[in-house]
């Protein structure tokens, strides 16, 4: 009888099965091992002497060039993969899976440990994570502008940011979090945001679950030499803080009191800016005169465009009320130049 089973092997050795894991890997034919995508301290032989059968590694392009041989085997006897953390936490096997179903094979998943809640040992909320986002190994100077975007969104969302760090295991690179930090910075000097700079508050964390697990947190200008061991390597920056959080990161992360003070800068600079825009342009909207205008100037046109103002204005009062402070201000500021724009071609007169 075919089958077949994805077994997670959990955060950081084979030790970091659960029984279930272990009967399920012991009743398969063939068991194969994913060990590419996260790193963990074991082998397929230290994994074979435990299950007391043949491990077989699984390179990258096994499975991303369609997966056959397993598929094949599966149909006809019970194939087993062993994958880091858990099989299907921000690592997607999701297309063997459904491949499998396709062909009528059945599947069973065996869950386990996983970066995406070890993270909580920082003291952080998991239910105040936003998006979880690669930090890419540097690829001919190409800027991690996505990871810079998505932390950017939850930011101004007063989320959380876990930021896995890219590894290469057959390449045998990996980034730390001291070069994930540089590489931010970089797209910073460039964007200048603000959403990383050397006073944003971030934890550092390093081989969770292990014996020598690391978490260290504060300013990101504190961080930059610290030394965070081995791999494999996380980088969180957190959001809007619970007294809790706080608390906890102060204990689990060795943040000091002056690292967590005066940190929302960002966040208020940003939100009472808009405020303070949206203000000044509700009182144009109240005060505004259309000039007299040439004969070759429609006033129905400037009319349509001031409309177009007013939807922007309208969009930044939304954005504002859902917490989304960074699409607001560049709302607001499309309506300001709007305004600004017709105030010069002398079509329309008001004061800021
Ligand atoms: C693509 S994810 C795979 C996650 C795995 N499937 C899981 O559920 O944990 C691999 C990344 O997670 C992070 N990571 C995995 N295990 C870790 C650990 N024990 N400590 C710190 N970071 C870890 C590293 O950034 C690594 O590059």
């Amino acid at each position: 009888m075919g089958g077949l089973v994805l077994i997670s092997l959990g955060l950081s050795d084979e030790r970091d099965m659960s029984l279930r894991a272990l009967e399920e890997a012991r009743r398969c034919d063939l068991l194969y091992a994913e060990l590419y995508t996260t790193l963990l301290n074991t082998d397929v032989e230290r994994l074979s002497r435990l299950l007391g059968r043949d491990v077989t590694p699984l390179r990258r392009r096994d499975l991303e060039e369609g997966a056959e041989r397993v598929l094949r085997e599966a149909e006809e006897r019970r194939v087993g993969v062993l994958v880091g953390g858990d099989c299907l936490a921000a690592t997607t096997h999701i297309s063997l899976l459904l491949e499998a179903k396709r062909r009528g094979i059945e599947t069973r998943v065996i869950h386990g440990s996983s970066i995406l809640t070890a993270v909580a040992e920082t003291g952080l909320s998991l239910y105040r994570f936003g998006k979880t986002v690669t930090v890419p190994l540097p690829q001919r100077g190409i800027p991690p502008l996505t990871p810079y975007r998505v932390l950017g969104e939850n930011l101004e969302r007063g989320l959380h940011t876990l930021l896995l760090l890219d590894l290469d295991v057959e390449g045998g690179r990996h980034l730390t979090v001291n070069e994930a930090m540089r590489l931010l910075l970089g797209v910073e000097e460039e964007e200048c945001k603000g959403v990383f700079t050397e006073e944003t508050l971030a934890v550092g964390a390093a081989r969770l679950g292990s014996e020598s697990a690391t978490i260290k947190g504060g300013r990101v200008r504190r961080l930059l030499d610290m030394d965070f061991g081995p791999p494999p390597h996380v980088l969180i920056v957190p959001g809007r803080l619970h007294f809790l959080e706080e608390e906890a990161l102060k204990f689990f992360a060795g943040c000091r009191e002056e690292d967590l003070r005066g940190r929302e800068r960002y966040l208020e600079d940003l939100e009472a800016r808009t405020e303070k825009y949206i203000r000044s342009c509700e009182k144009v909207f109240g005060e505004l005169r259309i000039s007299s205008l040439p004969r070759s100037i429609d006033e129905e046109g400037v009319r349509e465009i001031l409309g177009y103002a007013e939807m922007y204005l309208r969009d930044a009062k939304y954005y504002l009320e859902e917490g989304r402070k960074a699409s607001a201000l560049s709302s607001v500021s499309y309506c300001e130049g709007i305004l600004d724009t017709l105030r010069m071609l002398r079509f329309v007169e008001f004061d800021w």
